[in-house]
């Protein structure tokens, strides 16, 4: 099949064999933003005028795919493809308002932009190195909070997690964003919701879960937050008080060893389908880790739960392991 042509800002490009739409906007030297590359984290969303290939809608929400929004890193279109732009959203520039260490290895960073940014609860953010690289980091907060709230694990050796670490109070950065489709949303409010992330993945979790709650949401809904052991769980007095102000949520601490009064022990997929319960007519969003992830999604999707009822953001490092 003959590769096709894209049309955006007035400039026609021709693609190369086997090449997608985001491939042929960088090679024409537009700045388009990307990350995994691999239809996953949804961060190269672009909006064309015309249907684009449906194998670059797959996972989509409808509400996108019926606006022709379709992922630049998935699509090979065989004809004419006319683009409404390329370009993803612009920097912003922050402040940090507060930054506290909760555990060893995780600080929340709050941050005050300086102009608007809009976003929902659980979608993320990429903060950019002022050496010019950019990780992504999901968003705990409301937009009623006033600041940007970000939980961050201090990777060692990591670049930007080391740096956002020793950022002081009042320090300037810039993000840009939202993206990922990792949110509530507000069409059944008597839907069972299992909220399931480890580590940092709680960030998003706390986000969707009071955004629910914000909502008005009336069913019930499960968030439970996976650590290795009890001393690698933040935020729990926090938690436990959301929990007793809202009787519809249910807060659970789990660990893989050393549990005590307070936490489940076990694996994480497993505590949390036996917390669950009954999946049926249920929606699951997952966070963190990407073998994680991957493991809750998998095992979910066994246990009953459609794939198109797990929403998940996996947090996939943007450079490969060190061997
Ligand atoms: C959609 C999305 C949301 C994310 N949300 C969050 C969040 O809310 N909080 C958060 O802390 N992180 C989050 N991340 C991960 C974050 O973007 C960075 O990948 C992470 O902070 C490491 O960046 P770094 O620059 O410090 O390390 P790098 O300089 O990129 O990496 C240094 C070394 O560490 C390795 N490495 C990177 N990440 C990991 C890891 N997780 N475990 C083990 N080794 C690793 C790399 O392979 C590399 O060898 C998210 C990622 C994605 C894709
Ligand atoms: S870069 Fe296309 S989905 Fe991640």
């Amino acid at each position: 099949m003959s590769p096709g042509q894209i049309e955006v800002e007035g400039q026609r490009i021709e693609l190369e064999q086997g090449e997608t739409v985001l491939q042929g906007l960088e090679r024409a030297g537009l700045d388009v933003a990307s990350g995994c590359r691999a239809g996953t984290c949804t961060k190269c969303l672009l909006q064309a005028q015309d249907a684009p290939p449906p194998a670059s809608q797959r996972g989509l929400r409808p509400t996108l795919t019926a606006q022709n929004f379709f992922l630049a890193c998935q699509a090979r279109p065989t004809g004419l493809l006319r683009l409404r732009g390329s370009r993803g959203p612009e920097p912003v520039r922050a402040r940090v308002a507060s930054i506290d260490h909760l555990t060893e290895d995780v600080a929340r960073l709050r941050l005050t932009p300086d102009e608007r940014f809009d976003y929902r609860p659980g979608q993320y953010l990429d903060v950019l190195h002022p050496g010019g690289e950019s990780r992504s980091y999901s968003i705990a907060s409301l937009p009623s909070d006033g600041w940007l709230e970000l939980h961050v694990r201090r990777i060692p050796g990591g670049q930007v997690s080391g740096w956002l670490h020793e950022l002081a109070v009042d320090a300037e950065l810039a993000v840009r964003g939202p993206f990922g489709q990792c949110f509530h949303v507000a069409d059944d409010d008597q839907r069972k919701l299992l909220l399931v992330g480890a580590g940092t993945g709680l960030a998003p979790l706390v986000g969707i879960a009071r955004d629910a709650l914000e909502q008005g949401h009336r069913g019930p809904i499960d968030l439970v937050h996976g650590g290795l052991e009890p001393n690698r769980l933040y935020l729990r007095d926090d938690l436990d008080r959301l929990a007793r102000e809202s009787p519809q949520l249910r807060v659970h601490h789990c660990v893989l060893r050393g549990a005590t009064a307070r936490e489940h022990e076990g694996p994480l997929d497993q505590v949390a389908i036996r917390l669950a319960g009954a999946l049926a007519g249920a929606r699951a969003f997952l966070c963190g880790d990407g073998e994680i992830v991957h493991l809750l999604r998998r095992s979910l999707f066994l246990a009953g739960l459609p794939s198109g009822e797990i929403l998940a953001d996996p947090f996939l490092p943007s450079k490969p392991a060190l061997a």
